[in-house]
């Protein structure tokens, strides 16, 4: 692939597929860079739950009382990074963030969200609160409709997407970017 956009991008969105889900423990978790109040960098680790290449979609499940989700109202500007160590490859990803409304669609993936998942929407305040007692009793596991008023998804658009792979001698990078409408593809130096 070492001279071919296509499967550079094809690479890129394999990977974000793939760091998809509860089970990667280990690598492929992103960190999302959103715009804070104060008109900083606000960075976190969250769990990719979904990545569709032909729709150019990421989401993300949060809690709708986090700061993240007051960001991204007051300024949708959000990056995402992907880095995996075992093959030095970074992905930078570039788009704009909006809530999942209510519907069908946010009901599935609340349906979907097994209930030990279910109790981090049980906490009893936003994300952030400041607390007297760091061991707050766990919230229940079950899979009642409990934390439900709390549950949302981070639908990110993708509008680019900076790909960089290290190898001694063949260092590569690549810049996918749909901001013009059609896909514009280069080559960087790295
Ligand atoms: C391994 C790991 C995975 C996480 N996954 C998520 C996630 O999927 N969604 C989420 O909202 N927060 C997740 N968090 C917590 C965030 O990193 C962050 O602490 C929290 O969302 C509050 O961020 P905010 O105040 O910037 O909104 C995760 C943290 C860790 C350490």
């Amino acid at each position: 692939m070492d001279d071919d956009l296509a499967a550079a991008l094809a690479d890129a969105w394999a990977r974000l597929g793939r760091a998809t889900g509860e089970r990667r423990r280990t690598t492929g978790r992103v960190a999302l860079a959103s715009v804070n109040v104060r008109g900083g960098p606000a960075l976190r680790t969250v769990v990719l739950r979904s990545a569709d290449p032909a729709a150019r979609r990421l989401e993300i499940h949060t809690d709708r009382r986090s700061a993240k989700v007051a960001e991204i109202a007051a300024d949708p500007a959000v990056a995402l990074l992907l880095y995996e160590a075992a093959d030095e490859v970074q992905l930078r990803v570039e788009g704009r963030a909006a809530l999942l409304p209510l519907g069908p669609a946010l009901d599935a993936a609340w349906a979907a969200t097994p209930g030990p998942i279910r109790a981090a929407y049980r906490m009893p305040g936003p994300p952030g609160t400041a607390i007297a007692d760091p061991a707050l009793p766990p919230p229940a596991t079950d899979v009642s409709e409990a934390g439900r008023e709390n549950f949302a998804v981070i639908v990110l658009a993708v509008d680019r997407i900076d790909w960089v792979r290290l190898v001694p001698g063949a260092d590569r990078r690549a810049l996918f970017d749909w901001t013009g409408g059609a896909l514009q593809a280069s080559w960087l130096i790295p």
